[in-house]
């Protein structure tokens, strides 16, 4: 697998992106109640760090989850959540922050997990979409950008662990193709 030679989002397209979702997510949380950011380790880490340096909502809160349903570039099915023992949402406004809608099986059980723990309301703030490969049907408030159905990395996202680091976001392309 070697990377597509040009981004396929260049960093000047991400950092407006992120600056639109927060302007939208900060104008629906404008009453003083805050909003704890659920963070889906480990993907959204860097989508999350940017985003909540422009986000206007006060008080915030910071608190992760940690899902796993992929191995290399194949989705397992599975999915593995580990919620760390001090999330407790009840009665607060929560946004889940994903990188990316897949297949929606991974957000549907994060979602479903938190929406045990009675929040106030729960929303959903996703970087990437590629509605093409959806099983489950899910609803995001917030969608940076919608792609095809390429497997992508950079800007968090990974491939075996490796790429997150880079800046701008890469197709993962055959290496013989
Ligand atoms: P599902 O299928 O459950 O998948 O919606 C969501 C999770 O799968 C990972 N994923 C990707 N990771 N490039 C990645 O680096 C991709 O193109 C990709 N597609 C899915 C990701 O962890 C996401 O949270
Ligand atoms: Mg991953």
């Amino acid at each position: 697998m070697r990377l597509s030679e040009r981004p396929l989002i260049a960093q000047a397209e991400i950092d407006e992106c992120v600056k639109r979702l927060a302007r939208d997510i900060a104008a629906r949380h404008q009453d003083g109640r805050g909003l704890v950011l659920v963070v889906v380790l480990k993907g959204a880490t860097i989508f999350a760090a940017d985003l909540m340096r422009c986000l206007d909502v006060h008080p915030l809160r910071i608190e992760y989850i940690r899902a796993k349903s992929y191995d290399g570039t194949h989705s397992m099915g599975e999915v593995e959540l580990i919620v760390l023992p001090d999330l407790s949402v009840a009665g607060q406004r929560v946004l889940v922050v994903e990188d990316i809608l897949d297949t929606g099986r991974t957000t549907t059980a994060i979602l479903s997990a938190l929406e045990n723990a009675n929040p106030a309301s729960l929303e959903l703030c996703t970087l990437l979409d590629k509605p093409s490969r959806r099983v489950v049907p899910v609803d995001a408030q917030y969608v940076g950008f919608s792609i095809d159905d390429h497997f992508v990395v950079g800007y968090g996202l990974d491939y075996r662990e490796a790429y997150r680091s880079l800046p701008e976001i890469y197709v993962l392309e055959p290496s013989n193709g």
